[in-house]
Parts: C-alpha cells; structure tokens; sequence
C-alpha cells in the first residue's frame, strides 16, 4: 500500500486524476468503482476536463456505484445514484448501459444484493475501485463491526455515519436507516484501489485505517493488505499518520 501525502485538496485531486487516467488510457473498457461525496468531487472535475480537452473517451468504460441508501429514489437529490449521474456520467460519453447501480428501491433487496454482487463479477471485476473514508474508517458503507462482510448486502447506518452524511440533507431525521454496500470482497478484489481523505475530519479515521491493527471495527484498515491500494491524503487528513508510512514523495 502506498500513502500519498498532498498540500491541499486541490493536490489530492491532482495526484488521484493522474493515476486514474493512467487506468483508462491504458485499458479503455476499464471497470470504475465509484463513491459518493465530497471526496472525489475534484477529481472527478478532473476526469471531465481531461474528456473535454480529448484527452480520454469513455465509450467503453464501465462504472459501478459502491452503495446506495434503501428506500431512495434515483431521482432523489441525496441518492448516490444522482450524485453519480451529476457528478460523474453527465457530460461524459458513456454508454448507459454500462452505468450499473444498486437498486435502493428494489422490492426484495436480498436479491438485488445478489443481482449486484454477480454483475460486478460478469464484468470481470473493478480495475480501478475510487473510496472515500468515514470518520468512523468505513469504506462504501462498510461499518464498523464484528466482521468484514464479503459480498454487496444490507447496512443499518451507524448513528457516527448518519451524522456525518446529515449534512446534505435538508432534515437530519430524513437519513436513511440503511443502505446497500458492495462488500469487502468487491473491494479487496478490484486490481487498483484509491482511496482519498482530506479535511480535519479524516485525521482519526486515518490514522485507524493505516497506523492501527487490521480490524473489522476500523474497515479501510483491510487496505493494508492490498498490493495495489494508494492512499493520497492531504496534510490536515494525514497529520496523525506517523512519517514513515508516507511514501517518499
Ligand atoms: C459516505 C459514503 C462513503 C464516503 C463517505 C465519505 O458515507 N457512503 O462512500 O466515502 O461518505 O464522504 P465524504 O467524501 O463526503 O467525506
């Protein structure tokens, strides 16, 4: 695992562009697994603006979302399936059949957990997984709990997570209770993992996932097993991280 230590958010962004259009120049039909927030938004500008000046096509990219809150519609402002369709698939040319979701909505979730998990594996597995990081270290909407959970199923939000997501919503009771999250096994197994964290608010979550023991009760610590997982962080996200975790710059 490499640990990228930037200025800035803007840095982060910088440094976390160049490695993923690194994954889509050199494979075109590469699988994106996508998160939601405020993290990737700058890189996520990035990718557009590489589309926009030529420098990349996504006809043949294919992206799946990491999670989703159940009983949202897609059509919902506080889905990810809209935050995705927002922030990332408009104004890029990918095929719409290539934007692959879980279903907060579905009648029988269990099921759309498996339809999920067995799409991810039809496309032969993500290339590139993009994570953020909790304050409590989950990653996707895996939380903190007695063991990791391999495959894409149901959450029940920790009270930490749906205090932290209630900012973008307009009533904090209107966080949801659950959510649907590809597991570890989706994540672990994706060729390239980046994982971005910047802010005061990540310092805790940091330090847990990359300095503290590899525990379920702190899920981005599996990360350190992961041969190709680069943390790019910025200094404020990285101040606890003791030095000699951080990759020579
Ligand atoms: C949510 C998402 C995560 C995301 C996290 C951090 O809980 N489910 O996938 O990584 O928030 O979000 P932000 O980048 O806005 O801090």
């Amino acid at each position: 695992m490499e640990v990228k230590v930037t200025e800035g958010y803007e840095e982060m962004s910088d440094a976390a562009a160049e490695l993923v259009l690194q994954v889509l120049r050199e494979k075109p039909d590469c699988v994106l697994g996508l998160t939601a927030g405020s993290s990737p938004m700058g890189l996520y500008r990035r990718l557009h603006m590489a589309y926009q000046a030529g420098d990349v096509d996504f006809s043949r990219v294919r992206i799946f979302t990491l999670s989703e809150y159940i009983g949202l519609d897609e059509k919902d402002e506080q889905s990810f399936a809209y935050y995705t369709r927002k922030n990332f698939c408009e104004g890029l040319n990918l095929s719409e059949s290539h934007i692959c979701m879980p279903n907060g909505m579905a009648t029988d979730i269990a099921t759309e957990c498996q339809r999920y998990g067995r799409a991810i594996e039809a496309a032969g597995g993500i290339d590139m997984m993009i994570l953020g990081i909790g304050p409590n270290a989950h990653i996707g909407f895996n939380e903190p709990g007695p063991s990791f959970v391999p495959e894409t199923h149901v959450v029940e939000l920790s009270e930490a997570t749906r205090a932290a997501n209630a900012r973008f919503f307009a009533n904090p009771a209107d966080v949801p209770y659950w959510a649907v999250s590809m597991g570890m096994r989706d994540i672990m197994f994706a060729r390239n993992v980046l994982l971005l964290a910047s802010g005061p608010g990540k310092t805790e979550a940091l330090v847990l996932a990359l300095a503290g023991d590899i525990t379920p009760k702190a899920p981005a610590s599996v990360l350190q097993l992961h041969r190709g997982a680069v943390v790019i962080a910025d200094e404020a996200a990285a101040r606890r991280v003791p030095k000699e975790l951080w990759t020579a710059q």
